[in-house]
């Protein structure tokens, strides 16, 4: 695992997306949130002014609320299009299907999917306050593929800011398993400020272990932890 502390992590987010997509990468993974979005306005601004083409290229997302409707604010569906895919000329943009009748089954449905278009070239990934990554919350099996997941409390309260109130934010979502996220080929990690301090030094320097579903990045033979000097300061 390769660990950058930089003041500028979208850069270099941004210049391993750009280098897979113009070395002939065909399958982004995408995460949503807030840690990413530095890059996703790099990249657009790439794109927009240096050419960067994302022709051909198809996105799968992490994960999605069960519940919220696609054209809901807080959606991913539209987070990701409001904030890149809606801006670039990127191919197929995929999610799972958390309206169906049947949530299980469309996670299975998506993991089959990711088979598919995959494997991912370059998975963009953040970090919860817990150590989370997609919504794999802590003790999820390190193997698990993409199911239906409740969220812990730490998460809805993380993400409370997003909502009108805590009971407004979902309790289940859809994610990508941690063994479907490892047959990326390669896993990018970015986190910034000192809240996520603790869930780094976890994943970086703590055993691999289910308590914390982000040290799988230490197993994945290419995996880069980009983070600033606020969220590198429990990094011994
Ligand atoms: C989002 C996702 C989550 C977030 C994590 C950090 O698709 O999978 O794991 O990356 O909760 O969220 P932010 O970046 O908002 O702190």
């Amino acid at each position: 695992m390769e660990v950058v502390i930089t003041d500028h992590p979208e850069l270099v987010v941004a210049d391993a997306v750009a280098e897979a997509v113009t070395g002939g990468a065909t399958t982004l993974g995408l995460a949503t949130g807030s840690s990413p979005l530095p890059t996703y306005r790099e990249l657009i601004r790439r794109h927009r002014d240096e050419g960067l083409s994302f022709a051909g290229v198809t996105a799968v997302l992490l994960d999605e609320y069960v519940g919220l409707p696609a054209d809901h604010p807080e959606s991913y569906t539209r987070f990701i299009h409001d904030n890149f895919t809606g801006h670039i000329d990127i191919g197929d943009v995929h999610l799972p299907d958390t309206m169906a009748a049947d949530p299980r089954a469309a996670a299975r449905d998506y993991d089959e999917l990711i088979g598919r278009v995959g494997p991912v070239d370059v998975q963009i990934l953040g970090i919860g306050s817990n150590g989370h990554i997609g919504f794999n919350e802590p003790s999820s099996s390190l193997t698990s593929r993409t199911r239906l997941k409740t969220l812990a409390h730490k998460t809805r309260m993380d993400n409370a800011r997003f909502f009108d109130s805590l009971d407004d934010v979902p309790r289940h979502a859809i994610t990508q398993g941690l063994g479907t996220i490892t047959d990326a080929r390669r896993l990018v990690l970015v986190a910034t400020g000192e809240g996520k301090a603790a869930a780094i030094a976890a994943a970086v320097e703590g055993p691999l272990s289910a308590s914390c579903p982000a040290s799988i990045l230490q197993w994945h033979a290419h995996a880069t932890v980009v983070v600033d000097r606020a969220a590198a300061i429990k990094l011994r």
